[in-house]
């Protein structure tokens, strides 16, 4: 197999390049990022040095840069994209230009070059709030509410019109809001780790009882992969754990583990367009062979650990331009929070 992971610098791209260098030992890989803020070649230490992984810096939204890298590849797979809600709620212009646009330019390429396989990773935001108790299935309507889940949709439908249209072989999977090594600490759980190991306030959006399925980030690769092995082409899957959670119960989860002082939580203004709960049925997905590996007891005990044992890692990530958008989502919040 010869595979194109877009996005792999990222945080679900570099674990997943670690997942398929193990899962088809005799594959090679060249991983296409641009290196945005939340790529990092740090996130491929120990890898970039494997004979059978090459590196190009591009960006999905460039035709000749895509058109010159796809050829002599048998599969794709698209993480690259913009992907923090608060991002979108504050820039969409980035969200819809990377995550539709770059992914049509992928598409084209794909389409003119014969791949066998092009796996477009999305998101379970795309379907929207889901009322409790119901889980939806792929066929369910998509109804995004955020710039970034409106943009992930954009995608999907692109994907496949794809597939559709010109018969390019294509694959979706919408996973559940995943955690684990790697992730750039903007997302809720990096965030609040890295906040606990430094003492600094926890800024819970509204009453924080809103609902998330929580997808170590092993779990969702392993999940891509059984997908590209063996789904059937023009399908979607939904990968999630099952593994239901409050943010509230989640941010004390990660204050026991840390040892932090529960007094650093606030509640702050919510974040517009909020969806209370993402749930979804991946029996589809099963079906296929997938199994959860991990519990979220044992994948947020690894998760706290590892951004303890890599404080280099996210430091130099929080010192430098994150300070920006730290300020710009977060100041005003915590100086008008409430305990
Ligand atoms: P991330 O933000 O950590 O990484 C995105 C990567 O894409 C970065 O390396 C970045 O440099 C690269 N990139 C961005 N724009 C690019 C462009 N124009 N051209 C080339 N590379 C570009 O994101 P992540 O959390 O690893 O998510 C990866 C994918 O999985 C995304 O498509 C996201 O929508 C999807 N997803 C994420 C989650 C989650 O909880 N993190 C859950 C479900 C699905
Ligand atoms: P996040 O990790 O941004 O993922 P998503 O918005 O894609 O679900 O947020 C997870 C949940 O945590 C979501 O309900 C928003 C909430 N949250 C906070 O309460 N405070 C924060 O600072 C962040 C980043 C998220």
């Amino acid at each position: 197999m010869k595979l194109l992971v877009a996005g792999g610098a990222g945080f679900i791209g570099s674990n997943f390049v670690r997942h398929a260098l193990t899962r088809w030992p005799g594959s090679s890989i060249t991983v296409f990022d641009k290196l945005t803020y939340a790529g990092n070649l740090e996130n491929l230490e120990g890898v970039l040095d494997d004979p059978r992984v090459t590196f190009v810096q591009g960006d999905i939204c460039s035709p000749s840069s895509v058109s010159a890298a796809v050829p002599r590849h048998s599969h794709i797979i698209n993480f690259a994209a913009e992907s923090h809600v608060d991002r979108s709620i504050l820039e969409p212009d980035a969200f819809v230009k990377t995550d539709i646009e770059g992914t049509r330019i992928l598409l084209e390429a794909a389409k003119g070059a014969n791949v066998e396989r092009y796996l477009q990773v999305s998101t379970d935001e795309v379907y929207g709030h889901i009322p409790a108790p119901q889980r939806i299935n792929e066929d369910g309507p998509l109804r995004p509410r955020s710039p970034y889940a409106a943009s992930k949709a954009g995608g999907d439908l692109l994907v496949n019109a794809y597939h559709a249209t010109y018969n390019v072989p294509t694959l979706v999977t919408r996973g559940a809001n995943t955690y684990g090594p790697y992730q750039y600490p903007e997302k809720l759980i990096p965030l609040f780790i890295t906040n606990c190991l430094e003492h600094l306030p926890l800024p819970v959006y509204g009453d924080g009882m809103q609902a998330r399925d929580w997808l170590f980030v092993k779990d969702h690769c392993n999940g891509i992969g059984t997908v590209l092995e063996r789904g059937q082409l023009g399908e979607t899957y939904n990968l999630g754990a099952s593994h239901e959670w409050l943010n509230r119960d989640v941010v004390d989860a990660i204050l026991e583990r840390s040892g932090a002082d529960p007094s650093l939580v606030r509640h702050v203004h919510d974040r517009p367009g909020h969806d209370r709960r993402y749930a979804l049925d991946t029996s589809k997905a099963r079906a296929l062979g997938w199994t959860i590996e991990t519990t979220f007891e044992d994948g947020l005990a690894q998760t706290v650990d590892w951004y303890e044992d890599h404080r280099d890692w996210w430091k130099r990530i929080k010192e430098g331009s994150f300070k920006d958008f730290y300020a710009a989502q977060y100041d005003r919040r915590l100086a008008e929070s409430l305990p």
